[in-house]
């Protein structure tokens, strides 16, 4: 069982999304020891959006299914994977852009999806995507990243997507110690969960 972990979280040590993350992969390990680990930890990775010189090179290289590239490094990390977590907190109502430059390295024609009567067709073979946040406030509806990351993995092959959430952790007389705790304890159900179905 191979399992991205891709770390979008920009507040590295201090981040309680990252927190929430490790502990879920944590506890996956524990459940499934002869798990293996892959981490991209975005904000160290260097990846930058695409401008016109790199989606040539990336256009190019699907063209020629070259994988050894490091410009489709995390497309290819991504298509070998039995599984994704995906970790960023809420930021000005969506995710870090850190993240979005992600998705956009992750699209790579002929590795994680074909056109097919003109409609992208996805390739991944991961089973389930899980995407852990943490937010100030209670979304209410606003959590336009969360529907935007659950399309784009859908769309490039991934059946299922969880998603477990501390929100509301900077409102005044909030616990949010309480609230990660709650968080932790949904992540590890979740772990539990996918280990009895041999997900
Ligand atoms: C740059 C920035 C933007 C934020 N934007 C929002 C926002 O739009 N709505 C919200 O409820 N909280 C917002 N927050 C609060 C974070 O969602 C919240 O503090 C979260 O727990 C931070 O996660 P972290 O500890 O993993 O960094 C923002 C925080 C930062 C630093």
């Amino acid at each position: 069982m191979k399992v991205l972990f891709v770390d979008a979280c920009p507040r590295r040590e201090e981040s309680r999304t990252l927190a929430l993350a490790r502990h879920f992969v944590s506890q996956l390990r524990a459940l499934q020891p002869e798990l293996s680990l892959t981490v991209h930890c975005l904000p160290e990775m260097g990846l930058t959006g695409i401008d016109r010189d790199t989606l040539q090179r990336k256009e190019a290289l699907c063209d020629a299914r070259c994988w050894s590239d490091p410009l489709v490094r995390a497309g290819r990390d991504l298509s070998v994977a039995d599984a994704a977590v995906i970790a960023a907190p809420y930021w000005d109502l969506m995710f870090p852009s850190i993240l979005k430059v992600w998705i956009e390295h992750i699209w790579v024609r002929n590795l994680t999806f074909v056109y097919r009567n003109d409609k992208p067709v996805g390739l991944l073979r991961a089973k389930y995507a899980v995407f852990l946040t943490t937010a100030g406030s209670r979304l209410q509806g606003h959590d336009w990243g969360t529907l935007y990351l659950e399309d784009v993995l859908k769309t490039l092959g991934v059946p299922r997507f969880y998603r477990i959430a501390a929100e509301g952790l900077d409102l005044e007389g909030a616990d949010p110690g309480a609230l990660l705790g709650k968080a932790m304890a949904e992540a590890e159900a979740l772990a539990s969960a996918l280990c009895i179905e041999g997900s």
